[in-house]
């Protein structure tokens, strides 16, 4: 059985008067460890399925099952409990807090769950490459550290599922290709299972599987 699995999952939004269909009936399976990129035109559903995926939003219809549990049975809380142990985030906008430094934005998700900051978050900055710039606010920081930075923040504490939203659509080609690179790397070390929405051809191509995503279904 699947790390992740999506069962007939549909997702619809009011947007005035008009109902947006954004998921319907979508079937995905992701194993522990795979990597897996997700495109599809802007407005295809991408985000949604994230969001939906990591239990930050819920569907209308069908089964969103992580790890051997269904996460429309969680509560609330349980749900954010599990994000915190088990789902890390990187968006296109990196989300740092702007007022903590590097170390302590990698070192909040683990402070959360009521864990100590301890050597993981040193190391984990040091692999992405970011030690001589542990004290410094996400300000002082060029889009690519901000970007590795964050990367460090979604797996300091070792999840077992990444998801990443455009993680280099904010990024020029070289430097979204470097942020790629320590991505791929660093989930490998985890043994994190990957999945990324990406419009970049490219970066999707480094997956082991390419879904997709058009008119609510991935194909
Ligand atoms: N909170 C919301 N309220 C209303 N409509 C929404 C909401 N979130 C998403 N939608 C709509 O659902 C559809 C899917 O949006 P989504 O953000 O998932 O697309 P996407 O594939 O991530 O697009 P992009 O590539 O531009 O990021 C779009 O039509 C969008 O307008
Ligand atoms: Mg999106």
């Amino acid at each position: 059985m699947g790390l992740l699995r999506l069962d007939g999952v549909s997702k619809r939004f009011r947007r005035g008067r008009e109902d947006v269909v954004a998921l319907d009936g979508v079937e995905l399976e992701i194993d522990a460890g795979e990597f897996v990129s997700l495109v599809g035109p802007s407005g295809s559903g991408k985000s949604t399925l994230l969001h939906l995926a990591g239990g930050i939003d819920q569907p209308d219809d069908g089964l969103v099952t992580f790890d051997g549990r269904d996460l429309g049975r969680l509560s609330v809380g349980e749900r954010a409990r599990l994000r915190r142990k088990k789902i890390g985030f990187v968006f296109q906008f990196f989300h740092l807090i702007p007022t903590l430094t590097v170390a302590e934005n990698v070192a909040l998700p683990l402070l959360l769950d009521g864990r100590r900051a301890d050597g993981a978050v040193a190391d984990t900055i040091a692999q992405v490459g970011l030690s001589e710039r542990a004290r410094h606010l996400p300000g002082e920081l060029s889009g690519g550290e901000m970007q590795r930075a964050a990367i460090a923040r979604a797996l300091v504490a070792r999840p077992r599922l990444l998801l990443a939203d455009e993680p280099t659509g904010n990024l020029d080609s070289a430097t979204g290709k470097e942020v790629l690179d320590v991505l791929v790397t660093e989930v490998l070390e985890v043994g994190a299972a990957l999945l990324m929405a990406t419009h970049d051809e490219r970066a999707a191509g480094r997956a082991g599987r390419v879904l997709n995503l058009r008119d609510g279904n991935v194909s």
